[in-house]
């Protein structure tokens, strides 16, 4: 059965708008319980990849509500979160207002990633964390992380992922087909908008082919690391010198 908010090429974009913009207020808490609260060491494990350092400029793209870039801002570097959806930056603009900690190295833009409003060679660190698969073509957004990245850049990708293992994958599957659009009707009032999760997961070809397009961009140190095998994956790749 078709899903509400995934429609395949022109239309994607803005049926994806319209789902963020239904369930930004909830987000962060959905977030947290689909996931058993273990998005949060996902996204901690991304934040030690990227390695920041106090001089280095880094783009969180599909920034969200804004957990990825907030953590690395926090680590001292130049950061800018990047999304399409006006309602999710309207979130994270309020989670940055009540940091306790000093946060003039962060800035939030509205700004699509398929056509990312800067030069290229512009950053140490570009990242995007369950933003890839939302996108109507992911390799566009793959090349724009490649375009924007300077020469040594770590360029890091996190998102669902489909795990190696015949039975361990028709468990998950079944949880983001049973379980998860449950939580989205419960506690945010749209099962729809969580039904999406695994829509859009079987059109997103997942962690080996965003390894062999990064490969195919000549990026150092490709490394695929599965998490909870594999139901989650990061990307990892450098841009070369
Ligand atoms: C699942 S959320 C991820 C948010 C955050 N990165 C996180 O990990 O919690 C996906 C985000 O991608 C954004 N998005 C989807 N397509 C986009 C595009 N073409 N350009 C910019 N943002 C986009 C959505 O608005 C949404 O905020």
């Amino acid at each position: 059965m078709s899903n509400t908010f995934y429609a395949p090429g022109e239309q994607r974009a803005a049926k994806v708008n319209n789902l963020f913009a239904a369930i930004a207020r909830r987000y962060d808490l959905l977030n947290d319980l689909q996931s058993f609260g273990l998005h949060r060491l996902w996204k901690r494990r991304v934040v030690l990849l990227a390695g920041s350092k106090s001089a280095d400029r880094a783009l969180d793209l599909c920034c969200g509500t804004g957990d990825i870039a907030i953590a690395i801002a926090q680590r001292g570097a130049e950061t800018t979160g990047l999304d399409f959806s006006e309602k999710m930056l309207e979130v994270a603009a309020t989670r940055q207002r009540h940091l306790k900690t000093q946060n003039s190295n962060l800035k939030f833009i509205q700004g699509d990633a398929q056509q990312i409003p800067f030069p290229d060679n512009s950053f140490d660190i570009v990242t995007v964390g369950y933003g890839l698969r939302n996108l109507t073509s992911w390799e566009r957004g793959l090349d724009e992380m490649f375009r924007v990245a300077r020469p040594g850049a770590r360029l890091i990708v996190l998102d669902f992922g489909k795990p190696p293992n015949p039975l361990w994958r028709k468990i998950y599957f079944t949880h983001l087909k049973c379980s998860v659009p449950l939580i989205g009707l419960l506690f945010c009032g749209n099962a729809s908008a969580y039904a999406y999760i695994l829509e859009s997961l079987k059109h997103y070809p997942a962690q080996l082919a965003v390894a062999e397009k990064m490969r195919a961009l000549k990026l150092a140190n490709v490394r695929v690391i599965n998490l909870l095998g594999g139901a989650m994956a990061i990307n990892y790749g450098e841009k070369p010198e």
